[in-house]
């Protein structure tokens, strides 16, 4: 959770005149500074590029914010692909790292000129097959064991994703054997990591590789890519990493390791909740107040827009508009409306008391929430707004509307839809 909100009730009541709640808000500075204060935590790595994790927040409007401020995008599917090239971002600055992927997903690849990053050996045969060898290849690594792991990735014996060394290494002599001109190396090894060393090992372990791999096979990796796996800090008493210090201490693990024995490689992120998780937020107003075994505050936003909690029992930091100094003496449960007991934001959550039409902002969902959300119970995902400084915003993503939802069903979309007009 951030400190202070960039808004407030005011602003929020105004925006909720043109958008009935629930929608998501992204802090457009929020994000800009975020991405500024990573370039110049690595700006001693010439080449330094943030590829930004579409599956974060795959919405053009804050796609399109991100390419004017240098980054590309890493992409895990066609639609996504397609985010990127119509956020203005195409060729090498956009990595499709997927896993079983499609042959129709490697060719899209190939004719955009992205890089494809390979989940495993095999994959060589079925990009091969799917759309020839490219001239530059990236892949994807698992160490098996790591020592800065943790919960959402899991154990990297357990973990499904990349290649063990001596795999990794027969790949890379496979590849240059078929004619691959650069290579890149790939790991994602945590998720939400509020450990400043998570970086610093990771490099350790990804740039003793470099040495390897240029030792055994003669093979210069050009790129290292960290992918995401940076946290923020969900709860109050968490504190955000300090990146700047991050990046210094990349930088000497790469003097030790590679400047030291005449290698160079650029570095890649692909974070994703770092940039925009921060500055997104969910607001939603209550609807109902229950009082049975316990006290329930009902809201009209559900899992269906923000399922972290039902899903991870992921914390979010809830705040009542215009509420924020009253004290935190009532214990309840946020609940929406789903059929599901645990579509719940909160679980015995502190609040000040609230009333039906509060406004309750939803903290840190600008990255894997709305993008996460589904229609169970009918529901339809939210709008999406980006809000300047001066506290105006644009709508980057309508609401979906009845009709949208009907439109790949096998029914009468006319008649769907001059149903959902008479009752409305
Ligand atoms: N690159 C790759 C290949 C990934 O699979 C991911 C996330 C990222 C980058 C971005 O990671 P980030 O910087 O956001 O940690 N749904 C979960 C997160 C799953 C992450 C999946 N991969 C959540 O809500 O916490």
């Amino acid at each position: 959770m951030r400190e202070q909100l960039p808004f407030g009730l005011d602003d929020v009541k105004r925006w909720n005149g043109t958008y009935p709640t629930p929608f998501y808000v992204y802090d457009a500075e929020g994000i800009r500074n975020c991405v500024r204060e990573l370039y110049d935590a690595f700006s001693w790595n010439e080449g330094f590029k943030e590829y930004f994790a579409v599956k974060a927040t795959p919405t053009p409007g804050v796609l399109r914010l991100l390419a004017s401020l240098g980054c590309g995008a890493d992409c895990a599917s066609i639609p996504e692909l397609l985010l990127a090239e119509c956020s203005g971002i195409s060729g090498s600055s956009i990595i499709l790292s997927s896993n079983e992927t499609l042959p129709e997903e490697y060719r899209a690849a190939a004719k955009l000129g992205a890089i494809i990053n390979l989940d495993d050996i095999t994959q060589i045969e079925h990009m091969e097959a799917a759309c020839g060898i490219p001239e530059t290849v990236c892949c994807r690594y698992n160490p098996g064991q790591f020592s800065n792991t943790n919960g959402i990735m899991g154990h990297q014996y357990d973990s499904k994703f990349g290649m063990k060394p001596d795999q990794l290494l027969e790949a890379y002599a496979e590849l240059r054997n078929k004619g691959v001109k650069h290579f890149g190396l790939h790991a994602m090894l945590s998720s939400c990591s509020l450990d400043e060393n998570y970086y610093p090992n990771l490099a350790r372990e990804l740039f003793t590789l470099v040495l390897r791999i240029h030792k055994v096979l003669g093979i210069d990796i050009e790129f290292v890519d960290f992918s995401g796996g940076i946290g923020i800090p969900y709860r109050p008493e968490e504190k955000a990493i300090d990146m700047m210090k991050i990046g210094a201490a990349v930088h000497i693990v790469y003097d030790e390791l590679l400047t030291a024995n005449g290698l160079s490689v650029r570095i890649y992120t692909e974070m994703g909740r770092y940039i925009t998780g921060p500055y997104g937020y969910l607001v939603t107003r209550v609807v109902g107040k229950k009082h049975i075994y316990k006290e329930y505050v009902g809201v009209d936003a559900t899992a269906c827009n923000l399922m972290r909690p039902a899903m991870y029992e992921a914390y979010h930091h809830i705040r009542v508009l215009g509420k924020e100094t009253e004290p935190a003496e009532i214990t309840v449960d946020v609940v929406g409306s789903l059929c599901e007991n645990n579509d719940k934001f909160a679980v015995n959550r502190g609040l000040p008391l609230t009333d039906i039409g509060d406004y309750l902002v939803i903290e840190d969902a600008g990255a894997h929430g709305h993008s996460m959300g589904y229609n169970y119970n009918g529901k339809l995902r939210s709008a999406e707004l980006l809000m300047e400084t001066d506290g105006s915003v644009s709508c980057i993503r309508r609401a979906q509307t009845p009709e949208d939802y009907f439109s790949t069903l096998d029914v009468d979309t006319a008649f769907t839809a001059a149903k959902a007009e008479s009752i409305i």
